[in-house]
């Protein structure tokens, strides 16, 4: 409709959903028929015939992304099989699709948990599409950056309450929500006490939640206040993911570059966080 009131034909793409478990936490699972995304193989088909029909739509491209953080290579082969299959179904129908969009996904190894070989994964979307003609997009995220960033935050005290070690940062849930809402674990390090004899703990933040932690579980030296700890592997939805929750103000952001740092975003204030807000008297 919008492209027929412009008067302009517009080159499209439909997100398919193959219904293939990506084997990977249920929040972050985009390829099943019980999630939000993508519509389905028939839905997508009429759809097709739909835009080939019409004056105004030119379908070029097919696209699914089934999950992030995927470390086994076969949902997203199961995947581009099926796409692969639709497209074929496509051609014979004279949709030309030349587009064919694998998405993101592709896991990092947080832990020692192994992942997807890259290698392995390029060959097995080739072999799914078993020499259809078509230019391949994907769009790897975290894959990309997830290990480009860590998040740094400074210990305030440790309590031990008779049954367990905390060590409560000054970081929490809304500057790093992986670990809250979705079990993420990011390793922890401590500049300048890698010799040091480790006892386990749970590092948590200072919010009012008991689902404010950045670990559990895991060994640490003990720890006084001002210690820095490294929370690795915070480059992909970490900040991005950050909020004002508990009217905390977010973090800055420091690029490294060529051995210098540089502030690419500076800390919020309490004002940047209330700026928005109107009194009403
Ligand atoms: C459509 C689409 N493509 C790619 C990505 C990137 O995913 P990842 O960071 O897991 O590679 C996402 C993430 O949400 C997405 O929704």
């Amino acid at each position: 409709m919008i492209a027929e009131k412009l008067g302009v034909v517009a080159r499209i793409s439909i997100r398919v959903n193959p219904n293939i478990d990506p084997k990977t936490h249920p929040y972050i699972s985009t390829g099943l028929h019980e999630n939000k995304f993508g519509v389905d193989i028939e839905s997508a088909k009429r759809m097709y015939i739909h835009a080939k029909n019409s004056a105004s739509l030119d379908p070029v491209g097919i696209h699914f992304h089934i999950g992030s953080q995927i470390t086994d290579v076969n949902p997203f082969k199961e995947a581009a099989e099926v796409l692969a299959n639709l497209v074929r179904n496509l051609k014979a129908l004279k949709i030309d699709i030349k587009f064919f969009d694998v998405g993101g996904g592709i896991g990092i190894q947080y832990k020692e948990e192994e992942t997807v070989a890259l290698y392995e994964y390029a060959q097995s979307i080739f072999a799914a599409l078993g020499g259809l003609d078509v230019t391949l997009v994907c769009e790897p995220g975290r894959y990309l950056v997830g290990d480009c960033g860590y998040f740094l935050t400074k210990v305030l005290y440790e309590k031990h309450n008779g049954y367990k070690r905390f060590v409560i940062v000054d970081g929490a849930m809304n500057d790093l929500i992986r670990p809250s809402l979705y079990q993420a674990y990011h390793a922890i390090e401590v500049e300048g006490k890698e010799d040091a004899e480790k006892s386990v703990c749970d590092v948590v933040g200072p919010v009012c939640e008991s689902g404010d932690f950045l670990a559990k579980n895991i060994e640490l030296p003990a720890l006084a206040h001002d210690d820095v700890l490294i929370v690795k592997s915070a480059g992909a939805y970490g900040f991005t993911m950050s909020s004002n929750y508990n009217t905390r103000s977010r973090v800055a952001e420091v690029a490294l570059e060529n051995e210098e740092d540089r502030l690419i975003r500076r800390r919020e204030m309490f004002e940047d966080v209330i700026a928005l807000e109107k009194a009403c008297l």
